[in-house]
């Protein structure tokens, strides 16, 4: 059986689920009853500084998105870091720490963007016996208008400085959560790289607005009348983490910092992905917030089967294996040639792919009068728009054209050598494929 102990950037959990630093890890009573659940680490909801506890809005704090079956896909919250005093969680976590001592145990912090703030509270967090820290450089409502949160993870130069502070101050690994509201990841990866960082994690909320009450005129959630943007998450958001994660994996310079997987994990399969993609382990916030800290048991054991299947005994054996086919649009080979092909035994005749292919792709998809719907070859582009809006599964596939056949489309034989724009006779400056 497939051995999913993970030793993440020096920090060993007994498999590479953590929860994410949010309302799961709140206090002491949620993270036990994690660890008994089977959660192999947690990053303590974020601590910030001593003095006058944080204050949440007291009307609600979620806004949501959510399919036509009412599954959540997406969720919106303006909650704020810790608002319990920094003692009592130092406490908790202590006690947590000693009980669980193989599970991993990570403090996320949030204090000003000041040297004195950061040294002074890292030592402090230290002595509870945590495994390591995780920045916040994330949080996009609240504490970033306050100068935290994602307003030092927008700035590359922050970014590095406090870094920097806090591997000056403490031995233990340094974690830095990104922000995903930039228009490039790399350079705040760069930056954590350049402070001294051990990893970085990402991604923290998106800046959203997930819904307007049409009655009272306000977003939602809606707090006496009025409501602000919050930080988004959830399935929805698994896209844009992954293409980041890929982005730092790929990227000369980035690539080998390693990274913790965040954003819509909900099933082992995500999981797996990320780490595909050269995350070496998974954080969790939405999954368990929907269903329960229990969901932790599929996804170990679902991770272990897929990896006994295909036969790797290491999660470490999994990480990055996609990183290299992951690339530019201009390397993709212009000579893979597919066509759409309908499973007729399986369709259900609803007719989404005709309307779909007809009004806003290529008009390749024919109707008969008794709702007999065909792929015309000669006019099929291979967009897969068709396979993407039927509602039967498997029931559209795309097969590939082998060398040699005739692609109806175009005339042209399919060639067996791949050629990219790069080498394309329409491109100006057409050089040497990759
Ligand atoms: C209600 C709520 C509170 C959160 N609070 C924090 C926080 O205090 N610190 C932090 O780093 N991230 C916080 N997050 C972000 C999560 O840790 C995580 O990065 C994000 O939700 C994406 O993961 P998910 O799609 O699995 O939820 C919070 C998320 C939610 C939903
Ligand atoms: S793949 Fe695209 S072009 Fe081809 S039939 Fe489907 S929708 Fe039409
Ligand atoms: S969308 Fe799928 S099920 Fe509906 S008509 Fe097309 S092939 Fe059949």
């Amino acid at each position: 059986m497939a051995d999913l102990t993970t030793t993440f950037c020096g920090i060993t959990s007994p498999n590479p689920f953590w929860l994410a630093s949010a309302p799961p890890t709140d206090k002491e009573y949620n993270v036990r009853r994690a660890f008994e659940a089977g959660w192999g680490g947690v990053v303590w909801k974020t601590l910030g500084e001593d003095g006058p506890p944080i204050v949440n809005v007291n009307g609600p704090r979620y806004g949501a998105v959510w399919g036509a079956d009412r599954r959540l896909l997406g969720l919106n919250n303006i909650e704020l870091i810790t608002d319990r005093p920094l003692q009592v969680n130092l406490d908790e976590m202590t006690r947590v720490k000693k009980d669980y001592p193989d599970r991993a145990l990570i403090a996320s912090v949030m204090v000003p963007c000041e040297e004195a703030a950061w040294k002074e509270i890292l030592p402090r967090i230290a002595e509870t016996g945590c495994d390591g820290f995780e920045l916040n450089f994330g949080c996009p409502h609240g504490m970033a208008e306050r100068g935290m949160g994602s307003a030092v993870g927008q700035v590359p130069e922050y970014i590095e400085m406090v870094t920097r502070w806090c591997k000056e101050t403490t031995d233990l690994p340094v974690i830095v959560k990104l922000t995903p509201n930039v228009t490039n990841i790399l350079g705040p990866a760069q930056a954590a790289k350049d402070g001294g960082a051990d990893a970085v994690s990402l991604i923290n909320t998106i800046n959203s607005i997930t819904s307007v009450n049409l009655d009272t005129m306000s977003p939602e959630p809606m707090i006496d009348g009025k409501g602000t943007h919050g930080g988004y998450c959830g399935p929805a958001v698994k896209p844009i983490a992954l293409n980041m994660v890929a982005e730092i994996a790929r990227n000369p310079t980035t690539h080998g910092l390693p990274i913790s997987g965040i954003g819509g994990v909900t099933t082992w399969r995500d999981a797996a992905e990320f780490i595909a993609l050269g995350a070496g382990n998974v954080q969790v916030c939405t999954a368990a917030m929907t269903y329960g800290f229990k969901i932790v048991q599929e996804m170990v054991s679902g991770l272990s089967q897929w990896m006994d299947e295909q036969g790797h005994t290491r999660v470490e054996d999994v990480v990055g294996r996609a990183v290299p086919n992951v690339t530019d649009w201009q390397y993709l080979n212009l000579n893979y040639v597919t066509k759409a092909r309908i499973d007729q035994d399986a369709c259900i005749k609803c007719g989404r792919c005709y309307a779909a292919c007809e009004d806003t792709s290529h008009q390749a998809i024919s109707m008969s009068p008794d709702r007999v719907f065909e792929v015309m070859d000669d006019e099929c582009v291979a967009c897969n728009l068709c396979v993407n809006v039927c509602p039967v599964e498997d029931c559209i596939t795309m097969e590939t054209l082998t060398p040699g056949a005739v692609d109806e489309r175009t005339g042209k034989t399919v060639e067996e050598e791949p050629a990219n724009w790069t080498v394309h006779p329409n491109n100006p400056s057409a050089t040497a494929a990759e």
